[in-house]
Formats: C-alpha cells, structure tokens, sequence
C-alpha cells in the first residue's frame, strides 16, 4: 500500500517540488501519493508550485496563534485525510507535543546540517562563518525538541572552494534536492515490506 503523505511548508517549497517530481515519475512514483501540501503561510510560493502538480492544498495561518491551539487545528484537519506520514520541507514552525504525540514517529524533516552539531536555522550561514569544508544534510524524525529527533540518513555536501553564502546554500540545495527523496523511498519501501 502507497503511504499517504502531507508535505508541510512556509515557503519557496523547492524540497517539496523535487519530491512531486519524484512522486510523478521518479523513485517515489510507487511509494506514496501527496494527499495534500499544508502551509503556515498563505504567502507561501510552494502552495502555487503544488497545484501547478495538481496537488491539493490548505493552508491554516499561524500567525499570532497560540502554538498549541495552532497544532490542534492543524491536527483536526488532518485527520479526515488519514495521513501515515507528515513530511517537513522548509516547515518553519516548531511543533509542539499536541502535533508530534498525534503522529508519533511519523513525522519527518530535512536540515540542512549534521542536527547534532548545529540546530535551529541559519545553518548554511553557520557553515559559512565557520568556513567548514564540508557538511551534511540530515534527514531524522520529528521528536519534541529541535532537531534531536532520530537520524535516518545523512549525507556530505562538499564545501571546498566556496566564495560566498550563495555557493554554500546552491551547494547544500542540490544534495538536499536528491537526498530527501532518497531517504523518504527508502523509509517508505522498508516499512512496505
Ligand atoms: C531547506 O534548506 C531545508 O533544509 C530547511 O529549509 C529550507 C527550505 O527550502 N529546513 P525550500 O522551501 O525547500 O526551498
């Protein structure tokens, strides 16, 4: 059975275009279907790019929203939509125990450093402040924390020669691009079996 999944954003969604694609004709095509791309943000360009696949989309805004009564909403509205998987692409809102206990286990995310060396956002700045010659991209589930969830996978994203913050993130991009679908296919088809 394809796992159902709901791809969370608050903006530009390029992790989330590159698993469409995957899901249209590429390592996911077998693996799961997107029953819905979620945002926080009316505002965000993904939510365009996702019905430009013909994916449905909702978006509930959290701004100035108590993070619990948030989570609650979001939570009801899934429900109905029987979802196995919560995937997190550039999903910028921590979520609070009332999302993470009602899909224990079940929610994923991309960041793009090694989560037990640096956590929260601005990573690609930390990298590049730090001048680090390579880094890795994380992909781990969603715990009550920050970024302490378990790893599933990681992988490196070589940073020798960069000039600029640019480089940095273009670099860190593209790994995460082919990375987060690869780790999803392989989740998925483990717990096919
Ligand atoms: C990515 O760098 C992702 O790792 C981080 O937020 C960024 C989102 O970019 N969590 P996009 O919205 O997928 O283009």
């Amino acid at each position: 059975m394809k796992k159902r999944i709901a791809i969370f954003i608050s903006g530009r969604g390029s992790n989330m275009e590159s698993i469409l694609r995957q899901v249209q004709g590429g390592i996911l095509k077998d693996l799961c279907e997107v029953v819905l791309v979620f945002s926080n943000k009316p505002s965000a360009q993904g939510l365009e790019i996702a019905r430009s696949f013909g994916v449905v989309t909702a978006c509930i805004e959290s701004k100035g929203k108590d993070r619990e009564d948030f989570d609650r909403e979001a939570v009801r509205f899934l429900e109905p939509m029987h979802i196995d998987y919560v995937v997190l692409a550039g999903f910028m809102r921590i979520l609070s125990p009332v999302f993470v206990r009602a899909y224990k286990g079940r929610i994923i995310n991309i960041h793009p450093a090694d989560t037990k060396q640096f956590q929260g956002v601005g990573a690609y700045e930390w990298a590049f402040e730090n001048k680090l010659e390579r880094t890795k991209i994380t992909v781990h589930f969603v715990d009550e924390g920050v970024d302490t969830g378990p790893v599933i996978a990681q992988k490196e994203v070589d940073l020798r020669g960069v000039k600029t913050l640019d480089e940095v993130e273009k670099r860190g991009l593209a790994v995460e691009h082919a990375f987060y679908s690869e780790a999803l296919a392989r989740l998925f088809s483990q717990s096919i079996q």
